[in-house]
C-alpha cells in the first residue's frame, strides 16, 4: 500500500531522515518506535505531505532550509509530490502528535470538520463509526474542546482523522502524555481499529503497550533505521529489549 524509498531529509544542515526505507501492507498495523528527536513526526509529516507543504511555503516567502529527497509511493504511484489535500483524498490522513483539536469548537463541531471532504451520508456513518469507538465523546458532544482532559483530546483527534475515512491511518505518538488509564482507553481502541482491517503506521517513544499489537515494525535512532522485524522478533531483539522494556 504504501512504500517510503531512501527517505532523507534535512532542515538546514541537521539531517532528520537518514536514508529511509519502509513498507506497509494493505491491513497491517505497523509501529515506529525512537526516542526523542529520532524523526518519527518528520517521518509521518513527510507521509502526510505537511513538510512538503511547509517546504513550499517557506520558498515563497523567500527562504528554503527543509531539503526532502526519495521517492513515496501509494498504491504503485508516486505521490512524492502531492500537496497534502490530495494525499487526504487518496486516504493517507494524519493524526497529528499532542492531539491538536480547534479548542473553541466543540467536540461534534471537531468531527464534522474533519469529514469535510466528504458527503453528508458518509460523514453519518463515520460519526456513528467514531461515536462507538469512542462512547465517552458521545457525553462529551457539545462541549468545547479546549476544555478536555489529554486523553480526550486524543481520542477527538483520532476521531477526526478517522472522520476523513482513510484507507492508511498514521498516528503519531497518541499516548504522548496521557495518564496509564487513558493510555489503555487508547491503546484499546487503535486494537479496535487495526481489528476492522485498517491499515495503521503508529510512532511512538513509549512502546510497551504497542509492541504486542502491531505485525511489524521499525527502530529509528537519529534518523537512522536500527531493527525491523514482527512484533515478536522486536520483543526477542536484545537491544530492543534494553532500549525499550529495561530488561
Ligand atoms: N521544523 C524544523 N526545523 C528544524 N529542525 C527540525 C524541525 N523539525 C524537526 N527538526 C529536527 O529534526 C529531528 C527529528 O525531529 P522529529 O520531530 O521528527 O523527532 P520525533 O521522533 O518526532 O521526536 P519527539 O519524540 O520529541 O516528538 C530533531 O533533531 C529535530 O530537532
Ligand atoms: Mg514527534
Amino acid at each position: 500500500m504504501l512504500e517510503v524509498k531512501n527517505m532523507t531529509v534535512f532542515f538546514e544542515n541537521a539531517l532528520a531522515l537518514n536514508n529511509l526505507s519502509l513498507e506497509i501492507k494493505a491491513g497491517e498495523f505497523v509501529g515506529i518506535f525512537g526516542s526523542n528527536s529520532a524523526g518519527k513526526t518528520t517521518l509521518m509529516n513527510n507521509i502526510s505531505g505537511l513538510l512538503l507543504h511547509r517546504k513550499f511555503r517557506e520558498k515563497a516567502k523567500g527562504g528554503e532550509r527543509i531539503t526532502i529527497d526519495g521517492k513515496l509511493y501509494f498504491d504503485g504511484e508516486d505521490i512524492s509530490p502531492t500537496i497534502p489535500q490530495d494525499r487526504v483524498k487518496r486516504g493517507i490522513v494524519l493524526c497529528r502528535e499532542r492531539h491538536p483539536v480547534f479548542r473553541d469548537n466543540t467536540v461534534h463541531e471537531n468531527l464534522l470538520l474533519g469529514g469535510y471532504l466528504r458527503s453528508k451520508k458518509e460523514v453519518n456513518e463515520s460519526l456513528d463509526f467514531v461515536y462507538d469507538l469512542f462512547p465517552a465523546l458521545t457525553r462529551l458532544r457539545d462541549r468545547k474542546s479546549g476544555l478536555m482532559s489529554g486523553g480526550e483530546q486524543e481520542m477527538l483527534a483520532i476521531g477526526t482523522a478517522l472522520m476523513a475515512k482513510p484507507k492508511l491511518l498514521l498516528m503519531d505518538e497518541p499516548l504522548l502524555g496521557l495518564s496509564p488509564l487513558m493510555m489503555q482507553e487508547v491503546v484499546q481502541a487503535v486494537k479496535k481499529l487495526s481489528k476492522t482491517g485498517l491499515t495503521i503506521l503508529l510512532t511512538e517513544q513509549y512502546a510497551r503497550p504497542i509492541m504486542p499489537l502491531i505485525d511489524r515494525g521499525y527502530v529509528i535512532e537519529n534518523g537512522t533505521m536500527i531493527v525491523s522485524g514482527t512484533g515478536d522478533e522486536l520483543m526477542d531483539n536484545p537491544e530492543v529489549k534494553a532500549a525499550y522494556f529495561g530488561m
